[in-house]
Order: C-alpha cells, then sequence, then structure tokens
C-alpha cells in the first residue's frame, strides 16, 4: 500500500514535472525574475526610508549579480543566493540562460533600447566574473579614496550621467556588487519635440512641482479599470520587443493602494485586458538619477548568510571562509524626453482620435519596462516627483 502510494507519486511527479522540464529556459527565467523584482519593490516601498523616493531597480541585472554571488558561495550561502534567484534548473544551465536572457534584452541593435549596463565587484579579485561583471580594485581601509575610485568608474562608465552612486562606504571590508545603468526610453514611435510644455506634476494633491510634459495622441493598448480606479498603458519601445507600461491611478493619491494590488497574477489579469485603442498620451519629461542600496532589501527576503561576516561561504572566491558582502548597490540614470523612431503621420487623420481616451501622467505611477517575448520585467519603479529637488509650491 505505502509502496503504491510512493510509485504513484513518484510517476505523478514526473508526469507533472515534465512540462516544466520542457519549458523554455528564458521563460522559467522570467517567471523567477519577474517574482524577484516584485519582492524587492515591495520590500523597498515598504521602507519608511524610501517612503516619498522614486524607486527603480532592474530585476534581471540584480539577478545576474546574484548568478555571479552563486558562483563563488558555498553550502547554506549558495544554498540561500539560488532560492532567492528560484529557478528550478540545473546550475551550468542557469548561467547560460540568465546570460542569454541579459544580452538578449540589453541588445541594442536588435532592439534599439538604450539600456546600458555596468556591473562591477569590488573585492578581491576572482577570474570566474560572468554575466559581463568586471573587477576593480579598491583598498577599503582608506575609504576616502575607496569612494573616490567607486565614483570615478560611475562617473567614467556613463558618460558622466551618474556621478555618484555613493555617498559613503558602509564597512571596512567585504565585497560590493555596483550595478549602474543609464537608461532613455527610445519610443517605437516618437513624441513631437514641438509637444512640449510647461505643466504641474502633482507629488500630492497639496503638492506640485513644475515640470516639462510631452504629449502624443496615438493608437495605443490600452485598460481602465474603473473597479480598481487604474489605468495600465503600454507604449512600445525601440523595434517593438519592449514595452514600457504604466500603472496609473485615474487621480493623484499614495500609491500605497496600488501597491497593494501590485502582484503577479493582477499584472497578467490587467495585460490581458489591454486593447488598441486611441489614447491622448502626456508625460513628464525627466531626467533622474535613482540609486539604492539593495543589501538590506535583499537579506529581508533571504540572501542572511551572506552579509554576516560570521557566516558567509564565498570561498568558491578566496579559498576560505573570509570573505562576505558589505554592499550592494544599484543605481539607474533615468532619461524620459521624446525622442524615438518617426512614425506615420496618415494617423493622425483617423477620427477615432477625436474621442481618445486621456492617460495624463502628471501624478505619481508605478511604470515598469518588459520584454514582450519572455514577459520578464527588465525595470520596475515608481515615479513620486520629477525631479529630485525639493523645488515644489504649496498649494
Ligand atoms: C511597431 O509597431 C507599430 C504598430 O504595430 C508599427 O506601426 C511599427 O512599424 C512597428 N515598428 C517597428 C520598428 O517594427
Amino acid at each position: 500500500m505505502w509502496f503504491s502510494v510512493v510509485v504513484a507519486a513518484v510517476l505523478l511527479g514526473l508526469v507533472v514535472g515534465e512540462p516544466v522540464a520542457k519549458q523554455d529556459p528564458t521563460s522559467l527565467l522570467s517567471d523567477s525574475t519577474t517574482s524577484l523584482g516584485l519582492s524587492l519593490y515591495h520590500s523597498m516601498v515598504n521602507d519608511a526610508s524610501l517612503k516619498s523616493e522614486n524607486v527603480l531597480l532592474s530585476p534581471v541585472v540584480v539577478a545576474s549579480s546574484l548568478g555571479v554571488m552563486a558562483l563563488g558561495a558555498r553550502q547554506n550561502t549558495a544554498s540561500q543566493v539560488k532560492s532567492l534567484l528560484n529557478v528550478k534548473m540545473e546550475e551550468d544551465k542557469l548561467h547560460a540562460s540568465l546570460s542569454e536572457l541579459l544580452r538578449d534584452v540589453s541588445d541594442d541593435e536588435e532592439r534599439t533600447i538604450n539600456w546600458k549596463i555596468n556591473s562591477r565587484l569590488y573585492g578581491p579579485s576572482w577570474s570566474k566574473l560572468h554575466y559581463r561583471h568586471d573587477h576593480g580594485k579598491i583598498n577599503f581601509r582608506d575609504k576616502r579614496n575607496a569612494l573616490l575610485e567607486i565614483n570615478k568608474w560611475a562617473e567614467g562608465s556613463t558618460k558622466s550621467k551618474v556621478p555618484e552612486v555613493i555617498k559613503s562606504l558602509p564597512g571596512t571590508e567585504g565585497a560590493v556588487f555596483i550595478n549602474i545603468m543609464v537608461f532613455k526610453p527610445h519610443w517605437a514611435e516618437a513624441f513631437g519635440h514641438n509637444m512640449v510644455d510647461n505643466r504641474g506634476f502633482m507629488i500630492s494633491r497639496h503638492r506640485t512641482a513644475s515640470v516639462q510634459m510631452m504629449h502624443r495622441t496615438g493608437f495605443y493598448r490600452f485598460f481602465e479599470d474603473e473597479a480598481n480606479q487604474l489605468q495600465f498603458l503600454e507604449i512600445p519601445l525601440g523595434q517593438n520587443q519592449t514595452s514600457l507600461m504604466i500603472l496609473m491611478p485615474f487621480h493623484v493619491e499614495p500609491l500605497e493602494r496600488l501597491e497593494k494590488m501590485l502582484t503577479k497574477e493582477n499584472l497578467r489579469k490587467w495585460s490581458e485586458q489591454l486593447r488598441e485603442q486611441a489614447v491622448a498620451v502626456s508625460l513628464p519629461i525627466v531626467d533622474l538619477n535613482i540609486g539604492h542600496e539593495l543589501q538590506k532589501h535583499l537579506e529581508q527576503l533571504g540572501l542572511v548568510e551572506a552579509v554576516d561576516k560570521s557566516k558567509a561561504d564565498f570561498s568558491g572566491i578566496t579559498g576560505k571562509k573570509d570573505l562576505h558582502l558589505s554592499s550592494f548597490l544599484q543605481a539607474t540614470a533615468l532619461e524620459i524626453t521624446t525622442g524615438g523612431n518617426p512614425f506615420d503621420e496618415h494617423v493622425f487623420g483617423r477620427k477615432e482620435l477625436q474621442s481618445a481616451k486621456l492617460s495624463y501622467a502628471d501624478h505619481p505611477f508605478i511604470f515598469f519596462v518588459q520584454d514582450k517575448k519572455t514577459g520578464s520585467v527588465l525595470l520596475i519603479g515608481r515615479l513620486l516627483k520629477s525631479s529630485s529637488e525639493e523645488n515644489h509650491d504649496e498649494l
């Protein structure tokens, strides 16, 4: 009896397991990196110190650094890194697939995505750096020079768009992972340079900041959820393999309500309801630097040993248990402006445009950049304010 239950369970396991095994590795990865991104996003927006801050992170790029970490970690430290990645795949295959996904989604020639990624590990030198990570050497004991060195690298590799990733160094030892990125969405159909004017961005019902906004009416996939008082808009980028998705409440309000609804399941539901229709889109023009120390959020999600000096096991890198992760930084220069592919002006003759829906992003919204092929969330963030300065007016 017991025997047959076990046999049945094993057989069932095989049958149920089979489709997963045959699933395309990039779709497995896309699912895991999206979960990782949403968990990180939730951990960050629940952090009191980020309460009124813009947030932006790249789940795929975080995953790539975790991939590097997994290669150097041993024992329980390694298991924790892998369970954060949460991909049911053999390790060799995982690294190959994750590299391939990262290469594909950031391929500028193929996609015109305009997304530059630089990743570096500061710490002991190590030959097995993957995922286009390079290595930097700093003397942590000389904090002033270490800081200068890190920021000089950031500035140099982003043509000065990210002049500073970090203001102070957390520890005097350990390894530091840094991802710095420059992202400037190149619209599949450009906004007109002459369709730009000054408006107010409503930081809250009582505070507004002057901002330039760009406007364009066209055909977009769009969904209005009346019950939840939110809209979901897809704006294609580059060669249409990537989209910017905007999730915005109908009216200005704190984003907590939408953030609570931000689950994979809801994203899928909203996406299924997108329909191409005439939409008048207005977006703020922004030029922002958004950087985060991700370490404590990764720790909250289970990366506990890696950051613990007494427990971390990165003996795959140093040969000994003498290295831990002291910082994980990600910083992005985000530049949203009018540029993109030229488009067919004949569209403006279509009469549907006269009754276009409005998507007027003059108040806080959540956005993400999604790969259309795999569904991977490449970047996820929220815009609470259109500039980093506090130059707003009380209403
Ligand atoms: C992107 O899609 C739009 C709408 O279907 C189409 O008009 C345009 O030509 C596409 N662009 C590219 C570069 O494929």
